[in-house]
């Protein structure tokens, strides 16, 4: 079959319009599969980037450490501005305080006031003392114990700007000189101050900024606590965060007139957990409080490092011993410190820490300890030391 010049050029203007429409309709496609995926992409949610498989630390409380939360700050819905303007941020309103009952706890409260001033807090340090130390009695010159309460109260005050006041105890007309006499209730007596937030004792600050936001972002409330446990059940006075007030001060000295109480019976009588306790956000941020004694549960993979930078504050609490302030014998020190190797070089750094603070700060050198021949019964530490 011949075709004509007339048909060949028919079918080939078919075939070339064939496959310029097959070309089109594949650019089309490929194009159209194109912008659906990009469709899809954007639709998609943004999936986080996978975490990092979880290391293990201990404790489990450990978290990076406390940025500073400017902007970031939950349950503020204002800006980050009109929040300052409205605080209108006056570090003279807010203070560090320490309370000393009797001479031996005055050489700790000096130094934790000292290692605020050396990381350069802006708030002001208070030291409460009893006002019976004030008065002068004939036999002044021959109690050491009060010519070196004297001396470091000195210290705090020229070295340190330690504002110092004197308290009365709590019951009006009780014995002056007996430390059951005065009470953390007078926290509330300190009126001239917005927040002050008070630190049980003995312990080694390792950061102050995180303590510095907890004070300036806080809102007023008569009373944040740390939690005695991770339930929030009740509160602990390791850590309070108080807005003082004439009228919280009348109440709670009214109770504590009414009958004998620990600080702790107090304060849990008079204030609600876990509304009276510091915000599950607050803590979240890393070991606001740290008792020292919790460093023998560490687990592997504990790194002294992080613990570190994840602490704000250590408080000696090994019930064992008295203190930190003792010298505890070789064999005894190695029966109690911890097992795994990290945590044992965190602890005995802390205990070392505190030794060389100690003779800085105050001249003292630790104190002679002799191990009981019967331990103490299994009351609950803060309560011992109350009584
Ligand atoms: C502890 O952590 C730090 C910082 O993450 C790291 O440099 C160091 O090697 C770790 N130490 C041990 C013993 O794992």
């Amino acid at each position: 079959m011949l075709l004509t010049s007339g048909q060949v050029s028919i079918l080939l203007s078919s075939v070339i319009v064939f496959l310029f429409t097959l070309a089109l309709f594949l650019s089309g496609y490929v194009l159209q599969q194109r912008t659906v995926h990009s469709l899809q992409a954007a639709i998609k949610p943004r999936l986080p980037k996978p975490l990092p498989a979880p290391v293990p630390v201990a404790p489990p409380t450990l978290d990076v450490k406390w940025a500073r939360p400017i902007g970031a700050r939950p349950d503020v819905d204002e800006t980050y501005e009109q929040y300052m303007r409205e605080q209108a941020l006056n570090w003279n309103r807010l203070g560090y305080v320490q309370m000393v009952k009797e001479h031996v706890e005055v050489c700790s409260a000096v130094m934790l006031l000292g290692d605020l001033h050396k990381m350069k807090s802006p708030a002001k340090r208070i030291l409460l003392f009893p006002r019976i130390w004030l008065k002068k009695t004939e036999d002044d010159e021959f109690n050491p114990h009060l010519i070196t309460t004297k001396r470091l109260l000195r210290t705090a005050v020229r070295r340190y700007g330690v504002v110092l006041i004197p308290m009365e105890t709590i019951v009006d007309g009780a014995d002056a000189s007996l430390p059951s006499s005065y009470s953390l209730a007078s926290l509330y007596s300190l009126t001239n101050y917005e927040r002050v937030i008070y630190l049980q004792g003995p312990g080694t600050l390792l950061d102050a900024s995180a303590l510095d936001s907890l004070l300036a972002f806080s809102k007023s409330e008569p009373m944040a606590a740390f939690p005695a446990s991770a339930d929030r059940k009740a509160l602990s006075t390791l850590l309070l965060l108080i807005h003082p007030s004439a009228e919280d001060f009348g109440r709670l000295k009214e109770l504590r007139s009414s009958r004998p109480l620990t600080d702790l019976e107090l304060f849990r009588k008079s204030f609600a957990a876990p509304e009276s306790l510091l915000s599950q956000w607050s803590l979240s941020m890393g070991n606001v409080v740290y008792e020292s004694q919790n460093l023998r549960n560490a687990i592997d993979g504990f790194n002294a490092t992080i613990f570190e930078d994840a602490t704000t504050y250590v408080r000696f609490s090994d019930p064992e011993i008295p203190g930190p302030e003792y010298d505890v014998p070789y064999y005894d020190r190695v029966a109690l410190r911890p097992k795994n190797d990290e945590a044992r070089a965190a602890w005995e750094k802390l205990y070392e820490r505190f030794r060389q603070r100690r003779m800085e700060i105050c001249g003292l050198d630790l104190e002679v300890w002799t191990k009981p021949m019967l331990q103490a019964g299994s009351a609950d530490e803060e309560d011992v030391q109350e009584l």
